[in-house]
């Protein structure tokens, strides 16, 4: 039997089960096992959630780069590493080997150093999907450089609040993006944030549209210039098994983004048995996942875990509209896709499409199919099912977090039967508990409740940057000696868990996560409004939509309610990102309050998702006249 490696249900019950009896020696083999430590650690565990404090393989030391590609030159050296797909079908894709990708890692890690940054500085990475992503990551990893990446559809001032966070002196993006039909001028989203960080000092452009920019005197300078003239080869640099690895920002219910915190050698360990075990690679696989590195999903999924295990990950710069919905499809073809990871609002808009876009590629080499970033409805499941894995590649429907840096519930493929819906069992270290309102932990099946992880694992966030007392009011207060993953769940028969949705106020809108806090922040900057308030409500290819309630500061007649509309979308463009424009802006004279003069979101969300049945009560509100109001002008 290996720990690393479980082929079968039995086996994931015998490894389940020693994982939750005895973690420190689980985990222990599974480290020792599969990876190149400098040193080995002296614990593997200490724990204490009431600090919280964390700490996994205490005393090692190792550098992830090491384990994601030095080690796989002597006996994979010629093997791909990344597959590059471009945006556009007729430029040809890029194959990168691990000696190349090594080559291209430690030149970069050279610039890096030739530009001042050392170990612990941070470096925000803001770049389109194209190989320099995943090489700069790499290359920061290699010499102790905290990566920051922003995904790079979040707008300048989005930019410039997480690069002032976290005190980036280096900012990694490029001329400009292609997506689809369309070109982004990245550059000049960075110019403009830049002017509110007066941290970055050097700023590194990776060429990809060839479009004239501006560059900065003795701030900006061209990347592949100063890649040519660096050496190929960088020592990597020696890390603590708990030296941070990177920073990602995700939206919290409230205020800023959260930087979650992610270290070095347990994120290593569990990425690498998570991808192993969730997608069943074996050694000659091609492995795609369509998420953006820019998201924790690509950080573990596309680049980390993959690397650890000497996998062919392949990287897509486009999207699955571009030149037409057969795109995934032909991709897949291409280059023989063996696991496929993708999102359920992706599915949803392909199976909107004629089946002639699917039916016209062979997709025969398909094994995994995978899905996550939102609960998976039925339908969706079924087609995804039927017409993409043709019923004979069983559906990952694979929950966690940025904050879980890994996989947490999953079925194992071929080991554990799926069912549509269900994230089904616990990853083995993983224990999750469903709690009540009330803080009892609910025992048994078909119980409705918050789900909670009640033992520690090496890939979680350590702490928010900055904000070790946000990290602890926002994941281990609500439930005693437990971390709160803010989403409810509920548990059948045979131990399978169901993951339902946000329990807080986080609206999961295509697979992002959007805080309603900061885009209400952004409404309320519009000159003509006094307050608003902001809601998700059901919506057949994003999954959730978002709904906005809006106060003006004058109500009078003749102002012109589209106009006002697209302008309040445009600021929330400028302050987050197009991801997070309303879908519906209903203008209402009146807001429902409590006596304590919290708005009643519950109210809010059931009108806008046409569910008005059962308001409940709405006699302790501070003006319940206001709901009738709403009621009768909802969109
Ligand atoms: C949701 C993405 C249901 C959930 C990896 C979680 C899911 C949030 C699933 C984290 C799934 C993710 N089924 N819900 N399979 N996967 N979620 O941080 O609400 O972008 O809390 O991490 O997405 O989103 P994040």
């Amino acid at each position: 039997m290996s720990n690393y490696h479980i082929k079968g249900l039995e086996e994931y019950y015998n490894v389940y089960r020693k994982s939750v009896n005895k973690p420190e020696e689980f985990w222990a083999e599974v480290a020792d096992e599969h990876f190149v430590w400098r040193k080995k650690w002296d614990n593997v565990l200490s724990w204490d959630f009431e600090k919280p404090e964390v700490k996994w393989f205490e005393g090692a030391q190792l550098n992830i780069t090491e384990n994601c590609i030095d080690r796989h030159l002597l006996t994979n050296g010629d093997k791909n590493a990344i597959i590059f797909e471009p945006n556009d079908p007729k430029e040809a894709s890029e194959h990168i080997t691990y000696h190349q990708l090594s080559e291209r890692v430690n030149a970069f890690a050279n610039v890096l150093k030739a530009e001042g940054i050392t170990k612990g500085d941070r470096v925000c990475i803001y770049l389109p999907m194209i190989p320099e992503l995943a090489i700069s990551v790499l290359a920061c990893a290699r010499i102790g450089a905290i990566h920051s990446v922003v995904f790079a559809g979040f707008s300048s001032s989005a930019l410039a609040m997480r690069i002032n966070d976290s005190n980036c002196k280096m900012v990694i993006t490029s001329d400009g993006s292609y997506r689809g039909a369309k070109t982004i001028d990245l550059k000049g989203i960075v110019d403009e944030a830049l002017e509110e960080c007066s941290c970055t000092t050097s700023v590194l452009v990776a060429k990809r549209i060839n479009s004239d920019i501006n560059m900065k005197e003795g701030r900006d300078k061209w990347l592949q210039p100063l890649l040519d003239h660096a050496p190929k080869q960088c020592k990597a640099e020696t890390m603590d098994a708990e030296d941070p690895l990177f920073i990602l920002y995700t939206s919290g219910s409230t205020g800023m983004p959260k930087g979650m915190v992610h270290t070095t050698a347990g994120y290593m360990v569990n990425t690498a048995f998570t991808f192993k075990n969730v997608f069943q690679y074996q050694n000659d696989d091609v492995y795609w996942c369509t998420a953006d590195i820019g998201w924790i999903t690509g950080h573990s999924y596309i680049v980390y875990g993959p690397l650890a295990n000497g996998a062919t990950t392949l990287m897509f710069e486009g999207v699955p509209s571009y030149p037409d919905f057969g795109r995934f499809w032909e991709v897949i073809e291409k280059h023989k896709v063996n696991q496929f990871y993708t999102a359920p609002t992706a599915i949803r808009a392909l199976a909107k499409e004629n089946l002639d876009f699917v039916e016209k590629y062979d997709l025969s080499s398909l094994k995994v199919l995978g899905s996550v970033g939102e609960p998976i409805n039925e339908e969706a499941w079924h087609w995804y099912n039927d017409n993409i894995g043709k019923k004979k590649s069983p559906i990952v429907d694979t929950w966690w977090q940025t904050e879980t840096g890994g996989i947490m519930i999953s079925p194992i493929p071929f080991a554990t039967p799926t069912k549509p819906t269900y994230a089904t069992l616990p990853l083995p270290g993983i224990q999750p508990a469903l709690m009540d309102e009330n803080g009892k932990e609910l025992e048994g099946n078909q119980v409705d409740g918050r789900l909670c992880i009640k033992f520690p694992w090496p890939s979680m966030a350590r702490t928010i940057w900055g904000n070790h007392q946000r990290y602890k009011e926002t994941y281990f207060s609500a439930y005693e000696n437990k971390y709160f993953t803010g989403d409810g769940a509920l548990r059948d028969e045979v131990g399978y868990y169901r993951i339902t949705g946000r329990v807080d106020d986080v609206i999961i809108v295509s697979g992002h996560n959007l805080g309603t806090a900061p885009i209400e922040d952004a409404v309320n900057e519009h000159p003509a409004v006094a307050e608003s308030a902001i809601v998700g409500f059901p919506h057949d290819v994003k999954g959730n939509a978002l709904y906005g309630y809006v106060i003006l500061k004058e109500t009078g007649e003749g102002r012109d309610h589209d106009n006002l509309r697209k302008e309040i979308n445009q600021i929330i463009t400028e302050h987050i990102g197009p991801i997070a424009k309303l879908d519906k802006i209903q203008f209402t004279s009146g807001l429902p309050k409590t006596r304590s003069g919290k708005i009643m979101r519950r109210i809010l969300r059931k009108i806008a998702g046409k569910d008005t049945s059962n308001l409940g009560d709405t006699s302790t509100l501070l003006n319940p006249e206001c709901v009738e109001e709403i009621m009768k002008n909802a969109l």
